[in-house]
């Protein structure tokens, strides 16, 4: 049976820090408000003119050195993204371009925070199905430029970040049970959640056009969160698709050997290491640093993991995400 396996991680976050305290300068919050209900110290914002593709491209370089391939060697490119370059097409054609490909099929996967399990699982199954030997596959967000950075969205804006995470994935005809690759992906969604969680213009579902003037003064083109309906909901799921993750790959939480929750809180993720009994050591954050990079956060913290030598080969790795929509997932690994 094929098997897909990760055997390269690359990431790039924008090179503008964006500290607590420079948002005082834009909206009425503070350095210890944040860092005590988000654990966020500083974040990266592009800057003028920066692109998602330009960090989707360094990401996507830096993951396939790793797997020492080059950009035509890659079958299929896969972009997680809620924060598009375009409306369309999608970041995944700019990125086929700017890696100098010319026919090589590509498509974004849109499931907020989720996305980057979600498009796991996509890839996952299409190269056991034996449709591609080798997929890049790129988280990558800018939610700078979508924030509402007056004191009205102080809520939301504060929380996110800018950044992209890449995995190179190839197929493995090794079937061995210790060998390494992708051993389960669980996803699910509550789509009656959708507008608790959410940006609604401009969309198509905005009529008669999609963007009026009023929608910029009255804050509809920026996100909408519930947050503490949000909050219990995380805390509830994530713990109950890890569980299911594991499960289906008979594996036990003592087997796991790093924990990658999505940064969307780091409250959240404490929330939920303490309730399973999970040691802190054994998670890896970076969400101090880089705030919520929604599809990008997980393939970010596996790329900071590989680095820092947090992962040896033949460990196992458990990633776990909720976000909008509602959306939830979990994936265990090999390395
Ligand atoms: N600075 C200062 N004060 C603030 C700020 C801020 N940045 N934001 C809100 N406040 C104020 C509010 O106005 C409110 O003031 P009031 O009591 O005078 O009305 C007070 O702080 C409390 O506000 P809450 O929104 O109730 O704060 P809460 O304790 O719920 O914390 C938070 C907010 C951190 C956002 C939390 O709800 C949370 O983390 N929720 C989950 C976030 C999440 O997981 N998102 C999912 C991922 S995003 C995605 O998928 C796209």
């Amino acid at each position: 049976m094929l098997r897909a396996k990760i055997t390269g991680t690359g990431m790039c976050v924008p090179d503008r820090i964006v500290t607590n305290h420079d948002l005082t300068q834009w909206m009425d919050t503070s350095d210890e408000w944040i860092r005590q209900r988000t654990g966020i110290t500083e974040r990266r914002w592009v800057s003028e003119g920066e692109l998602p593709v330009d960090l989707a491209e360094k990401a996507s370089r830096e993951a396939l050195l790793q797997a020492g391939l080059e950009a035509d060697d890659i079958d299929c490119i896969v972009v997680a993204t809620l924060s598009s370059q375009a409306v369309f097409p999608g970041t995944s054609f700019f990125l086929q371009e700017r890696l100098g490909l010319s026919d090589t099929p590509c498509f974004d996967v849109g499931a907020q925070c989720s996305g980057f399990l979600y498009a796991l699982q996509v890839t996952n199954s299409l190269i056991r199905a034996g449709t591609y030997r080798r997929v890049l596959l790129v988280g990558c967000e800018v939610h700078s430029t979508g924030l509402d950075l007056t004191t009205r969205g102080r809520g939301v804006s504060v929380l996110f970040g800018d950044g992209a995470g890449a995995v190179v994935l190839e197929r493995s005809e090794d079937n061995d049970r210790h060998a390494s690759g992708i051993l389960e992906v669980r996803l699910h969604a509550e789509g009656r959640h959708a507008r608790r969680l959410w940006t609604e213009a401009p969309g198509s579902g905005t009529t008669p056009v999609r963007l009026i003037h009023a929608m910029l003064d009255d804050g509809r083109i920026y996100p909408y969160m519930e947050g503490r309906f949000v909050f219990k909901h995380a805390v509830t799921r994530m713990p109950q698709v890890l569980l299911e993750a594991l499960h289906a790959a008979s594996l036990k939480l003592d087997d796991v050997n790093l924990f990658l929750f999505h940064q969307a809180n780091l409250r959240i993720n404490e929330h939920v290491a303490q309730e399973m009994k999970i040691p802190a050591h054994r998670c890896l954050n970076n969400i101090e640093r880089y705030g919520n990079c929604s599809a990008a956060s997980i393939p970010m913290l596996l790329a900071e993991a590989d680095r820092s030598g947090l992962i040896a080969p033949g460990q196992i790795v458990s990633m776990t995400a909720f976000g909008s929509g509602f959306s939830w997932g979990s994936a265990v690994l090999r390395r």
